[in-house]
């Protein structure tokens, strides 16, 4: 289908929306998830999703068949499929970067036929081939640092999409890493981290991998300059090209920095940042897990794609988890959604889904340049399971706000305890249940009171592997595309991060006194003030 003739529709406009608004003000008002599991005893069974090797288990929300029928069919009306076959057909669905969307190119075979025909998916092999052979070079200590010794030591540095995946991945497989080698990761301006990496590492041992889409990000550039002066002072000018490596799309930049031809990977403008560990930017994860591991990564994410594009509205998980998703943010108002694992590995989930869905559906305006008339952008938090429940499930249980979780729940814990894992498992369960079910106690002890009745999905795998880590990101890349795609809204750009950036290029002179501040904003004129004359 051409792109101009995807639909443009409100979706207030839409019948189904129109008839979810009724059913709300109708019918829901004293639903009772409870009540629903007596009325079908065959609830658990129905409202449960099997997608490659994750289970959803989305049947403690608040939602009865009529609800169900009219959220798929919102999904219909919206022409969520044809997007879907847009977007995997390489289509410029990003409308207001003129770019196609395909980090599933990045993950698929010659078979699954994504966009043969857009410049750069031709060449996704050639670029993971050449990433398996520097992988498997300094894995086996062929490739070395300039005094000969093997690496050691791999620092990412990088920010955002160059980052977060990174980082969350590597946490995530942990247990995966080559034996004697270590991952660290340097994104924040402030330049602590690589200070005090420099306490740490021995630079005859250390790669510095630099990641960034453009090459130009000023966070990424400053870290990487101070790192490339360190490793100058230590081992001299021509350490760089053997203690260097890149992966961008910016050559030019990549060439005055100094990068090794051997040693850069490039990706293509059709890769989003947030969206883009599948590519070059997860050569930092490759490096300590391997490249049969990163390329079990990708066939994870090629799994759920297969998934994502086969399976009906009613029976696909990214989708059903989308419609569940704008059912609370749209209809019950609910501003924030909590993502709970139960596997501390899983630590940095939560933020690497932070920059997913928030730079992706933090927007006011429609793709036809409208504003939209809806809620968008729904804040995401959270942190391992029972660390979080020591801490803010408080607030999830009795808090007078409506806040949906997705609880993420792995079988096989990735340590050593499996024993231990039984514990996070019957937790993880309780938990649930308890947001569920409530508790009343006696009429004197009202702060007793659990009123219940509060929305989660359960996600459940066998284990953290890099294949079930692979579906799991693809599960939610995918489920951010259908909740922006039936908003109205491109998921895929950011223009809002930009102000920010243009600003602080003219606030620096005055902090540096280098220069004047010649914004009007008093506020910050006060406060350079203030730290002009702080001890
Ligand atoms: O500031 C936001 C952003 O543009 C993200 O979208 C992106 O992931 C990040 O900056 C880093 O960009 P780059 O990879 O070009 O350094």
């Amino acid at each position: 289908m051409p792109l101009s003739k995807l639909s443009d529709a409100y979706p207030t406009d839409l019948s189904a929306w129109q008839e979810l608004t009724a059913k709300l003000d109708t019918e829901m008002t004293d639903l009772q998830i409870r009540d629903l599991f007596q009325d079908d005893p065959q609830r658990f069974d129905n409202y449960s999703i099997q997608a490659c090797d994750l289970f959803l288990d989305y049947s403690k929300n608040l939602v009865d068949d009529k609800t169900l029928s009219l959220l798929t069919k919102l999904a219909t009306e919206a022409a969520v499929p044809d997007f879907i076959d847009a977007m995997f057909a390489g289509k410029k669905i990003n409308s207001t970067e003129g770019r196609p969307v395909l980090h599933t190119a990045l993950r698929a075979t010659a078979a699954d036929n994504v966009a043969p025909q857009v410049e750069g998916t031709g060449d996704v092999a050639e670029t993971l081939a050449k990433m398996s052979g520097f992988v498997d070079g300094i894995q086996s200590g062929k490739i070395t640092g300039t005094t000969g010794r093997p690496f050691t030591d791999i620092v990412n540095i990088g920010i955002g999409g160059s980052d977060l995946g990174v980082v969350m991945a590597t946490r995530a497989l942990r247990h995966y890493w080559k034996p004697g080698m270590e991952v660290h990761c340097v994104s924040n301006v402030d330049g602590t981290q690589l200070s005090d990496l420099s306490k740490q590492l021995d630079l005859e041992t250390t790669l510095f991998v630099i990641c960034s889409k453009t090459f130009t990000t000023a966070e990424t550039m400053v870290n990487a300059k101070a790192a490339r002066q360190w490793v100058e002072a230590s081992l001299g000018k021509d350490a760089i090209n053997q203690h260097f490596s890149a992966c961008s799309t910016n050559h030019g930049a990549m060439d005055l920095f100094g990068i090794n031809q051997e040693y850069r990977f490039e990706f293509w403008d059709w890769v989003g940042g947030r969206y883009s560990l599948w590519s070059a930017i997860g050569l930092s994860l490759a490096l300590v897990v391997g490249a049969d591991q990163f390329q079990a990564l990708l066939h994870g994410g090629r799994r759920m794609d297969q998934h994502f594009r086969t399976a009906p509205i009613g029976e696909n998980m990214p989708i059903m988890m989308a419609l569940i998703s704008i059912w609370y943010n749209n209809f019950y108002g609910a501003s924030s959604q909590a993502i709970l694992p139960y596997d501390n590995r899983l630590d940095r989930f939560p933020a690497f889904l932070q920059q997913l869905h928030m730079e992706s559906s933090g927007k006011s305006v429609r793709r036809d340049g409208k504003p939209v008339q809806t809620a968008t952008g729904t804040v995401i938090w959270g942190e391992p399971g029972s660390n979080a429940q020591h801490s803010f499930y408080q607030l999830l249980h009795q808090g007078t706000r409506l806040i949906p979780v997705d609880f993420i729940l792995v079988k096989k814990s990735s340590g050593t305890q499996q024993g231990q894992q039984h514990l996070a498992i019957s937790s993880c369960l309780a938990q649930a249940e308890a947001l569920m079910d409530g508790y009343e106690p006696r009429m004197d002890e009202p702060h007793r009171r659990h009123p219940g009745n509060r929305p989660s999905n359960v996600i459940l795998m066998p284990k953290l592997t890099p294949e079930t880590l692979g579906q799991l990101i693809a599960l939610y890349e995918h489920k951010v595309f259908v909740e922006n795609t039936i908003l109205g809204v491109n998921a895929f750009d950011q223009y809002g991060v930009e102000l920010g950036k243009r600003l602080a290029t003219t606030v620096l002179p005055a902090v540096t006194g280098d220069g004047e501040y010649k914004n009007q904003n008093l506020s910050t004129r006060g406060l350079l003030k203030r730290i002009k004359e702080m001890l």
